[in-house]
């Protein structure tokens, strides 16, 4: 179907959006790329598209796919995850060999990454489950890449992974892809960037909720907070097309889009399975968790429309500064942001522990530096921070973090106090400042809680006075309640 290579450097299949403008990515870095798409037309488009005088092969079945490209092979997949892997999986593994590598570059559950990985080094093949950010324009121009699987496989696919990543630093040549750790390890970095993705865009939600809410700022006037935030701490693609979105008016009515958009949230399910793994561990990671249930509540669109009827809250107006107003939101907002990337760490730290996965937590943010959703001037420092100490038990202890939190919190406080009082719905603010409490207190009501525990189950309890287990029969010595 083309004139380009027989053996080809890579192969790729699935050609929707990210497959395409990742295949168009790793061509214009000068390797030749065989391509493929279970559906024919869709393989004949692209060639049409971009065929001509580039080095991509098309090829309308995965037998010519595998016959394209050079060994040891390296395929990536870039389906819908789930079922579509295992089956395309199955496809390829007889008509690869021992050596060669496959990637899956879907969002995926790590334990199917862990499984795929171990049934792929079964037949002497070689697995890399990795984590892509970047949305569309990512996967063209320089995606943030998160790789993990048989380690063996690196070396391999890492000249292309690199060339095709983003670069940060101040010569524009740390790409941001590393080889995260084996089997789901890459795929477990990626779910927590975007639990934490779920986190900042809810809390960014939120401060735009206490704008409009509070000080009426209209579009316009986000616009220009949301471009003042950008130059500062907060400087972040998110923030960044934030502030865009401001800006768009719908070319149908002429109304800014925002306001027309349906106040209902949806989600893919990364998020939720951060939640849940937070749960398995039993680790506090409270701000993906709420975003998640934040979305459910926004979902909730009928009922809420109904009880807006009915149920009754604050009245009140802010008559506080405007300027000193926004400037404490935007405290709140870097506070928040710190718990909840602090969260996140501290899901990865346990998820490495409990995996055996030796994972590089300064090198991480730096993975995050660029190219991803999340990418952010403030990652930097979360590098510093593991740089400075690779054992930080928190980001909260690091002495850049403490000190920003230090600065912020009394504008962090004044913004919850506010919402609390007119009735504004901020439950990241307010969660993030919640965990940063409790984080912070030596002593918690817990005794308490096992207390009532060992009353009515004699479930034990530990003391502060000495060790061991102990049980009390608090029937026998409480006070008669006659
Ligand atoms: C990225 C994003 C991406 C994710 C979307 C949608 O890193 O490029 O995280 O992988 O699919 O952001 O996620 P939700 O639909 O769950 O919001």
């Amino acid at each position: 179907m083309s004139a380009a290579p027989a053996a080809c450097d890579f192969g790729l299949i699935g050609l929707a959006v990210m497959g395409e403008n990742l295949a168009r990515n790793i061509e214009s870095r000068g390797y030749s790329i065989a391509v493929n798409n279970r559906t024919t037309h869709v393989v004949d488009d692209f060639m049409k598209r971009f065929g001509e005088g580039h080095k991509f092969v098309g090829c309308h079945t995965l037998e010519d796919l595998v016959k394209a490209v050079a060994k040891p092979r390296k395929i990536m997949i870039m389906v819908k995850a789930g079922k579509p892997v295992d089956e395309l999986i199955d496809h390829l593994l007889p008509l690869m060999e021992p050596g060669d590598v496959i990637i899956d570059g879907g969002n995926e559950l790590y334990t199917n990454s862990i499984r795929r990985t171990k049934y792929v080094e079964s037949k002497g093949l070689l697995f890399i489950a990795t984590g892509v950010s970047g949305g569309e324009e990512g996967a063209l121009k320089g995606p943030s890449m998160m790789p993990g699987g048989t380690p063996a496989a690196w070396p391999l696919v890492k000249p292309i992974f690199q060339a095709i990543a983003a670069k940060v630093g101040p010569n524009n040549d740390i790409p941001c892809c590393d080889w995260v750790g084996p089997d789901g390890a890459g795929q477990y970095v990626k779910m927590v960037h975007n639990g934490i993705e779920y986190g900042d865009m809810q809390m960014i939600c939120e401060a735009y909720l206490l704008l409009k809410t509070t000080l009426g700022l209209t579009n316009a006037e986000l616009y220009d907070v949301f471009s003042e935030w950008n130059m500062g701490e907060l400087d972040s693609y998110l923030i960044e097309i934030t502030r865009d979105i401001f800006s768009v008016k719908d070319p149908d009515t002429g109304k800014d889009m925002v306001d027309l958009i349906m106040d209902k949230a949806g989600a893919k399910g990364t998020g939720k399975w951060m939640s849940q793994l937070a749960l398995d561990l039993g680790v506090p990671s409270t701000l993906v968790t709420e975003a998640v249930f934040a979305r459910c509540l926004s979902a909730l669109k009928d009922a809420r429309v109904r009880a807006s009827k009915v149920l009754t809250g604050p009245t009140e107006k802010y008559t506080g500064d405007k300027k000193n107003f926004i400037e404490s939101v935007r405290q709140a907002l870097y506070a928040s942001k710190i718990c909840s990337y602090a969260q996140g760490y501290v899901q990865l730290q346990a998820a490495a522990k409990e995996n055996n996965w030796p994972l590089d937590f300064g090198g991480i943010a730096l993975l995050w530096r660029g190219g991803c959703i999340i990418r952010a001037r403030f990652l930097e420092r979360i590098k510093e921070a593991f740089d400075a100490d690779k054992n930080l038990e928190n980001l909260l202890l690091a002495p850049y973090f403490q000190d920003a939190i230090k600065k912020s919190q009394p504008a962090w406080r004044h913004v919850i106090e506010t919402a609390v009082k007119l009735g504004i719905p901020i439950p990241a603010f307010m969660n993030a400042l919640a965990y940063y409490d409790g984080y912070r207190s030596e002593r918690l009501p817990a005794n308490l809680l096992q207390a009532q525990r060992d009353y009515f189950g004699a479930h034990t309890y530990e003391r502060l006075d000495k060790p061991g287990t102990f049980h009390t029969e608090w029937i026998q010595l409480r006070k008669d309640p006659s």
